[in-house]
């Protein structure tokens, strides 16, 4: 794989550099809540722009169904990336149209311009090699050069992300570099113990990498909604908790492998639950109880592992030489239920080893509860993409990268 430092070694004066990124960004009413990813690839764009290239930055933003939708537009990122480089931003308002083909031809060197969401055309994402690779076509017509920096997006098999860099000469910029590296520590030669915390909502999410893990890990966490599941294959009750009864037997025979090849699975002890969800835009408070994890009511559901989960997690990491961590331990959007993700949160933070959080939702919760993101070993951009990685899959966008 080229990297963007030969790119610049070649000199990119006056030359049209598409980079694509991943600026799929939470928005609020069009505000953006959290611009890490924004803020991840600015090196790579910085870089460019100060060798004089003129730069063209293009992504995704959401799941817009293939035609114009404001409010997927990437108009808000394009204003950051312009506070963030402290210039004069362009943005074209479509992908391959009049505003782009003006916007790119009317670039000067050293200047950047940013089009309008990719996933506005159909061709981006079809399943059709053609239908792809005629978008492909016409966004390859804006540039002379290929810097692939869109680390979250590398696992999809879209047309900017696989068959763009096919057309022209083709980089890795440094987001995607970093990432390699950090991902390869983790799969080759990974130093023990290796500790894994897995959260979020659903275990059928999880299972592909769960089933790797199981040969590599040393141990492996189970926090957030997909723990109900494991809690019923142990023959628990887990109440109205968040379950998915089809996995069970998937679950189960995970259990079973663990257990065989020695690998600690540690699940909950106790869970902080109520009869119902807590409102999340109020915040209003939800006044959890603590039960234990064999003894869990009908009524009631786990949103949050408890205190002596909390405990007996941070012990689990304590000492990990590598740890990697996805998805939040409970409903961390309310203050009630955020204690668990804090609390692994802050066992990364005070483990010695190398820490990788997996990005999505625990990128966005290390940052929303308010912790340094500066302490952590690494914070992964990409959350499918990263575990896809882990699952030893073959990702598109960094294949395409590759040739
Ligand atoms: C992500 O948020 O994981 C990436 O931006 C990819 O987005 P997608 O899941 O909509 O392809």
């Amino acid at each position: 794989m080229k990297t963007i430092d030969e790119l610049l070694a070649e000199g990119v004066a006056g030359r049209r550099v598409f980079v694509r990124a991943d600026l799929n960004v939470p928005l609020a009413d069009g505000v953006i809540t959290d611009d890490g990813r924004i803020r991840a690839v600015l090196p790579t764009v910085k870089a460019l722009a100060e060798a004089g290239a003129r730069v063209i930055v293009a992504s995704h933003l959401g799941r817009p169904k293939g035609a114009p939708d404001p409010a997927f537009s990437l108009a808000p990122a394009a204003a950051r990336i312009g506070e963030l480089l402290g210039a004069d931003v362009l943005f074209a308002t479509d992908t391959v149209g009049e505003s782009a083909t003006t916007t790119v031809a009317g670039l000067t060197d050293g200047q950047v311009a940013v089009i309008e969401n990719l996933r506005f055309n159909a061709g981006e994402t079809s399943k059709d090699d053609a239908e792809r690779g005629e978008f492909a076509d016409r966004l390859a017509a804006f540039a002379d050069v290929y810097v692939g920096d869109g680390f979250g997006a590398v696992h999809r098999k879209h047309a900017s992300v696989y068959d763009l860099p096919s057309r022209l000469p083709h980089y890795a910029g440094y987001l995607i570099a970093t990432e390699v590296g950090v991902l390869k520590k983790l799969t080759e030669d990974v130093q023990r113990p290796y500790v894994v915390a897995l959260g979020g909502a659903k275990v059928s999410d999880k299972l592909a990498v769960i089933d790797q893990l199981l040969a590599k890990a040393d141990r492996l966490l189970i926090g957030g909604g997909m723990a109900y599941t494991f809690l019923k294959a142990k023959g628990y009750e887990v109440g109205a908790s968040l379950l998915q009864e089809d996995q069970i037997p998937a679950v189960t025979e995970y259990i079973e492998r663990a257990e065989k090849s020695g690998v600690e699975l540690v699940l909950p002890v106790d869970l902080l639950t109520a009869t119902d969800f807590p409102d999340l835009k109020s915040k209003a408070p939800a006044n959890p109880a603590t039960v234990a994890a064999d003894a869990m009511p009908d009524d009631q559901m786990g949103l949050d592992i408890g205190p002596e989960s909390r405990k007996l997690y941070a012990s689990k990491l304590a000492d990990a030489a590598t740890v990697f961590w996805n998805g939040p331990m409970g409903v961390f959007e309310h203050p009630d239920y955020a204690e668990g993700t804090k609390a692994v949160a802050q066992a990364l933070l005070d483990s010695p080893g190398f820490t990788v959080v997996g990005g999505g939702d625990s990128a966005a919760a290390v940052r929303i509860l308010g912790f340094d993101e500066t302490e952590f070993g690494h914070i992964s951009t990409g959350g499918g993409a990263s575990l896809e990685y882990l699952e030893g899959k073959t990702l598109p966008g960094l294949a395409a990268l590759e040739d």
